[in-house]
């Protein structure tokens, strides 16, 4: 005779059901590029959805249907949230009513590069207020292995409830990748960890409902680690080609010609390539919440502070090539005017967090040049926590781009491929390696 289900696997069970039936509410925080594709994907597969921001407009923007995210199709925000699917709201206290509650908020650094986990802690406690026997809370906001132990479950554990058998707690991370047309939510495996064994089953049936690949690891740590572990390697392997570029354009060989001869290698190589720096909410950022944390068991993360310090000065590289070309065309940098060509952080997309292009067009700006930048993707430049330059975008255009004294190709974008657009141009530094040779009429072409 099998043993009597106790009350901790009757919890469990009870989600589980509630899951499979689509019947489960799922709460999504945090509607932004991570939270909003998240809360569509469950709508589109059947769970009611609550989407909870702090920032009133996005809200409101949900409750009318509108996408505030160039690349998420307004057809679907419209048809989960006009059509009663999903709701977006700014009352907390409606999170009460949720069977699972999924984190997406902000991680960002502070400005000793330190992690500030305040949107985390702040939801943490708001959530506590309202937690109830047999909800899942899953943290998908990259950090630091720990984070989920150390700051959800203390705050939860307050309601006197246990952490296992009353109510569930994960990691599951978030690996978007904005504009990639062949990866999505739901087919982009999903790692998961929990607190405990029924934890990590109730995020791995969740998340299951609705994602191709679900994989679970032993504890929430791993999969706070797998994460960090993804974006590391990026940014590691990013530092070594730019530090190559560097190598290289000394030697004046072409970093981009050996790059693609090494990568016909069928076999243990991948293809990194250099740029103008870093950008975006992830690789800038989430390696230094490894290596903060890592000096807490003192321990250094060298190779992580190494690529920082690598990706981080090539903005500085960017604008020393534009100067060394100026003065080879007998101007200085200060009272020129220098075109930056993409403000978002990578091709067609509109998203310019931590974007080099930013200081780039400050750097230059300090030394004098009289700067502008065009982006189809960004018409103005929005203001940011570091930058405010107020500047709106140059049309896309041959006559437009002829006027300047210099122009750096900063972004990839597909709009900036067309050679024709430089024919007229008088210098370009290219750091895509987008610009056609001989598609400069008389003008010079640079790589940097
Ligand atoms: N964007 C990506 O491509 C990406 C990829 C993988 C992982 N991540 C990680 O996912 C997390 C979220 O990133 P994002 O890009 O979606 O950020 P985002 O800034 O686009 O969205 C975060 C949202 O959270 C809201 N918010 C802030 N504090 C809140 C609070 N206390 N309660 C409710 N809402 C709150 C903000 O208003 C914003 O709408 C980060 O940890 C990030 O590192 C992002």
């Amino acid at each position: 005779m099998p043993a009597p289900a106790t009350t901790a696997d009757s919890v469990l069970n009870d989600f589980l059901r509630r899951v499979e039936s689509r019947t489960a509410t799922v709460g999504v925080v945090g509607m932004g590029y991570v939270g909003l594709p998240l809360a569509l994907l469950f709508s589109e597969r059947g769970f009611p959805v609550v989407g909870f921001d702090v920032d009133r407009k996005k809200v409101e923007a949900l409750s009318k249907g509108t996408s505030y995210i160039h690349h998420i199709g307004v057809d679907r925000v419209a048809q989960a949230f006009l059509q009663k699917k999903a709701r977006a709201t700014d009352d907390f206290s409606n999170l009460a009513e949720c069977d699972a509650i999924i984190i997406c908020v902000p991680t960002p650094l502070g400005v000793h590069r330190e992690p500030d986990l305040k949107y985390i802690r702040a939801t943490a406690e708001v959530i506590a207020r309202h937690i109830r026997r047999g909800q899942l809370v899953v943290l998908e906001s990259t950090t630091y292995p720990g984070t989920t132990r150390e700051e959800l479950l203390p705050r939860f554990e307050a309601s006197g409830m246990k952490c296992g058998s009353d109510y569930f707690v994960a990691f599951s991370p978030e690996r978007e990748d904005p504009g990639n047309p062949s990866f999505n939510t739901k087919n982009i495996p999903k790692i998961v960890g929990g607190l405990d064994a029924p934890s990590r089953d109730a995020a791995a049936a969740l998340y299951g409902a609705v994602i191709d690949r679900v994989v679970p690891v032993s504890t929430a740590e791993v999969a706070e680690s797998g994460k960090l572990l993804e974006n590391i390697f990026r940014s590691v392997n990013i530092a070594l080609v730019n530090e190559l570029k560097i190598v290289f354009d000394r030697m004046g060989i072409d970093v981009w010609e050996v790059i693609e001869a090494a990568k016909t290698k069928p076999f243990g190589f991948m293809p990194f390539y250099p740029g103008p720096g870093l950008g975006g909410h992830c690789i800038p950022l989430d390696p230094f919440y490894l290596s903060w944390k890592a000096a807490e068991y003192g321990v250094w993360a060298r190779f992580i502070e190494l690529a920082g310090e690598i990706n981080t000065s090539m903005p500085r590289y960017v604008v020393t090539k534009t100067a060394e070309a100026l003065n080879e065309a007998g101007k200085s940098v200060s009272g020129s005017s220098v075109l930056v060509l993409g403000l978002s952080y990578k091709p067609n997309i509109d998203d310019d967090r931590e974007s080099p292009s930013f200081e780039i067009l400050e750097l230059l700006q300090e030394s004098g040049a009289k700067i502008a930048y065009c982006d189809p993707h960004i018409a103005a430049a929005r203001r940011g926590r570091k930058h405010d330059l107020q500047l709106t975008s140059v049309p896309c255009r041959s006559d437009a781009f002829a006027t300047y004294d210099a122009i750096i190709v900063s972004t990839a974008h597909d709009a900036f491929k067309d050679a024709s657009l430089y024919r007229d141009a008088k210098i370009v530094i290219d750091t895509r390696n987008i610009v056609a040779p001989g598609a400069l009429a008389s003008g010079r072409l640079y790589k940097a």
